[in-house]
C-alpha cells in the first residue's frame, strides 16, 4: 500500500544505511571548542553556537566556497591525536542517534596529518602525526564507536583532486588496513580542477583496481558528464559521489541505469554547495527514483550544513514525495551497494529486510 502524501512520508524512522559523510564535515562543534582550548589554540569562536554561525551554510554558496570553511577549524584537530580518536567515535554515536545501523565514513588521511606521509625519522618532530597513523587513529574510534553504540561502521580513505602527490599513499594506506575496517577509496575535492597532466589519482585507481579495493569518486556534483565519464571508465568508480550532471548526458545515464551504478546523492548538501539551484520537486534524485535508479540518501558533510539524515529524509519526504516503501527500496540499494564483503552484506541486508518486516522477494 502506498503512503504517498500521508504525515508518515515525512518521517523514516527504521533502520538506515549511510555511503556518503566526510569524517571532517561530521564533527561536533563543541568537540572543535573543547580540543582548541585544551591545546591552547585560539578557537574561531567562543562556544559551540557561535561557531556553527561561522561554519554552516544558511543559504546557497558554491562549492569552492563551501570547501573553504574546512579552513576554520581543520587546524584544531589535525595532528592531535585524541582529537581524531574522539571525532571517529563521536561520529559513531551520532549515526546511532539518527538511526543508521551501518555507515561508510570518508576522509582524507593526509588532511587530519601535521606531517608528510612516510617522514624520515630525522624529519619528524616529537609528537607529529603522519597520514598512517591518523588511520589507526580512526580505526581505533571507529571500533570502539561500534562497541558502545552497535552501529556498523567502515572508513574510505579520500584522495584529493588538487594533491595528486598524496594518492599514491592513499591507496597504499587502503591495502594496509584492507582488514582493519578501511574497506575502498574516494577522490573528493574541487571538480572543476584538471588533474588530467598528473597522473596521480588515475595510477592509485589503477593500483586499486589491481588489488580489489572498491572505489567511488566525487563526480557530476558541480562537474560536467565527462567527469563522471572519467570515474566510471577510467578510474573504474563503481560507485558516484552525488553524479547528478550525469543526468545532463541522456546515453551515459542510461548505461550508468543499465550497469546498476550507484550513486551516492545528498539532497541537503546540492542545494547548499550550489551543485542543484532548483526546485527541490525537480531535484535529480527525483528521476533516479522514477527510474528505480540504484542510489543512497546522504548528508555529506552535517556540521557545515546544520544538518541530519533525517533531515535529508525529510526533504525528500515533504519536498519530493517519497514515500516509506521508496526509503526501503534506496536503503535496501544502499546495502547492496555498500563495500562490505559479500557475507558481511547478505547479514546487513537480513537486519534491513527484517526490520521492514519484509522478505527478499517482496517486491517493491
Ligand atoms: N569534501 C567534503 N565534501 C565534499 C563535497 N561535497 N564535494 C567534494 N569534496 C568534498
Ligand atoms: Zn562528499
Amino acid at each position: 500500500m502506498s503512503d504517498e502524501g500521508s504525515p508518515r512520508s515525512e518521517v523514516f524512522d527504521e533502520p538506515k544505511v549511510e555511503l556518503h559523510v566526510h569524517l571532517d564535515g561530521a564533527i561536533r562543534a563543541q568537540t572543535i571548542i573543547d580540543v582548541a582550548k585544551r591545546r591552547g589554540i585560539r578557537p574561531p569562536a567562543e562556544t559551540a553556537e557561535e561557531l556553527r554561525q561561522l561554519l554552516v551554510l544558511h543559504e546557497p554558496f558554491s562549492l569552492t566556497g563551501f570547501l573553504a570553511k574546512f579552513a576554520i577549524y581543520m587546524h584544531i584537530i589535525a595532528g592531535d591525536r585524541d582529537a581524531i580518536q574522539r571525532i571517529a567515535y563521536e561520529f559513531v554515536e551520532d549515526r546511532a542517534r539518527q538511526g543508521v545501523i551501518y555507515a561508510e565514513v570518508r576522509y582524507s588521511p593526509h588532511l587530519l596529518a601535521n606531517a608528510d606521509v612516510q617522514p624520515l625519522p630525522w624529519d619528524q618532530a616529537e609528537g607529529d602525526v603522519n597520514p598512517d597513523e591518523v588511520v589507526r587513529l580512526v580505526n581505533r574510534g571507529l571500533r570502539d564507536g561500534e562497541r558502545a553504540f552497535g552501529v556498523k561502521v567502515r572508513s574510505i580513505l579520500c584522495c584529493m583532486r588538487h594533491m595528486p602527490s598524496w594518492s599514491a599513499s592513499v591507496v597504499e594506506l587502503c591495502k594496509k588496513y584492507r582488514h582493519e575496517g578501511v574497506v575502498a577509496i574516494d577522490l573528493a575535492g574541487d571538480e572543476s580542477l584538471d588533474c588530467q597532466a598528473y597522473p596521480g589519482h588515475m595510477l592509485a585507481y589503477q593500483e586499486a583496481v589491481r588489488c580489489g579495493i572498491r572505489r567511488t569518486v566525487h563526480a557530476g556534483e558541480v562537474g560536467p558528464p565527462s567527469v563522471v565519464k572519467e570515474a566510471v571508465d577510467v578510474l573504474k568508480a563503481e560507485r558516484v559521489g552525488h553524479g547528478y550532471r550525469t543526468l545532463e548526458d541522456p546515453e551515459l545515464y542510461a548505461r550508468l541505469l543499465a550497469q546498476n551504478v550507484h550513486f551516492e546523492v545528498c539532497p541537503i548538501s546540492s542545494r547548499m554547495t550550489g551543485a542543484y539551484a532548483g526546485d527541490f520537486g525537480q531535484h535529480p534524485v527525483v528521476t533516479l527514483r522514477k527510474d528505480k535508479a540504484n542510489y543512497s540518501l546522504n548528508t555529506d558533510d552535517p556540521l557545515i550544513f546544520d544538518s541530519t539524515l533525517q533531515l535529508d529524509y525529510g526533504v525528500a519526504g515533504r519536498h519530493m514525495g517519497f514515500t516509506r516503501q521508496e526509503f526501503r527500496r534506496l536503503n535496501i540499494c544502499s546495502a547492496a551497494s555498500s563495500f562490505l564483503p559479500e557475507t558481511e552484506k547478505k547479514e546487513l541486508l537480513l537486519q534491513l529486510y527484517r526490520a521492514y518486516g519484509m522478505t527478499r522477494s517482496t517486491p517493491f
